[in-house]
């Protein structure tokens, strides 16, 4: 079995039809939900809040991968773990204490991720990365789905790689943004382990044949 993964981001959903997308996610090869949490000041963008995440996890039956862009995500650890959130991501610029914010994430039960924008080296994470379970690379800037993908995200793979074996820690590396059947196997072949797709699933014709040829080309 492929130990790659794909999250569809729920971003691209069409929310009139919110149970049937997230339906087809549970039926299809993904797996699992991305969500993504906007307040309107970490990003320029405010996607949906705690309401619609319930609605989501009521149903959802795969793991549930949140990404916050917002700041001061301390405030929200607590109801996030209790929303059925399973990964909790925060951004590094959003997050003055990662350490002591890492540690909360983990003493919810969840699974900690640290998201780095496209201008944020992967060399901060140093003195970290052995007690994150996943990297999130942003290959867009946060904020919109939709937006092309950002060509020096495969240097960050390969940096990020490199730092995880030297500390031989465990931490997943996992790509968001502008992710299409065009560049899913080079992000995997670089050492990639989870693909985030929004638009290019949620906008195809046929969703559960574009998630099965996705997951079929990182296998
Ligand atoms: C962007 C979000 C992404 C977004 C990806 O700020 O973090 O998860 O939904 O969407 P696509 O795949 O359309 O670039
Ligand atoms: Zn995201």
């Amino acid at each position: 079995m492929s130990s790659k993964l794909i999250a569809p981001s729920i971003l691209a959903a069409d929310f009139g039809n919110l149970q049937r997308d997230i339906e087809m996610v549970n039926n299809s090869e993904a797996d699992w939900f991305h969500i993504d949490i906007m307040d309107g000041v970490f990003v320029p963008n405010i996607s949906y809040g705690m309401p619609v995440l319930e609605a989501i996890t009521k149903h959802a039956t795969k793991t549930v991968d949140v990404h916050l862009m917002i700041i001061d995500p301390d405030r929200y650890i607590k109801t996030f773990a209790d929303l059925g959130s399973d990964i909790l991501t925060v951004h590094y610029e959003a997050c003055t204490h990662l350490h002591r914010t890492i540690q909360a994430i983990k003493a919810e039960g969840m699974k900690a991720g640290v998201a780095l924008n496209p201008h944020t080296n992967v060399n901060v994470l140093e003195d970290i990365i052995n007690d994150i379970d996943v990297v999130l690379i942003m290959s867009v800037n946060p904020g919109f789905g939709g937006q092309s993908f950002i060509e020096n995200t495969f240097n960050k793979i390969k940096q990020l790689k490199t730092l995880i074996e030297r500390k031989e820690a465990a931490t997943k590396i996992e790509i968001d943004g502008g992710v299409t059947d065009k560049n899913a196997k080079s992000l995997i072949d670089a050492g990639a382990d989870i693909l985030v797709a929004g638009s290019f699933v949620f906008k195809s014709s046929d969703q559960l044949k574009t998630i099965s040829e996705l997951k079929s080309m990182i296998k």
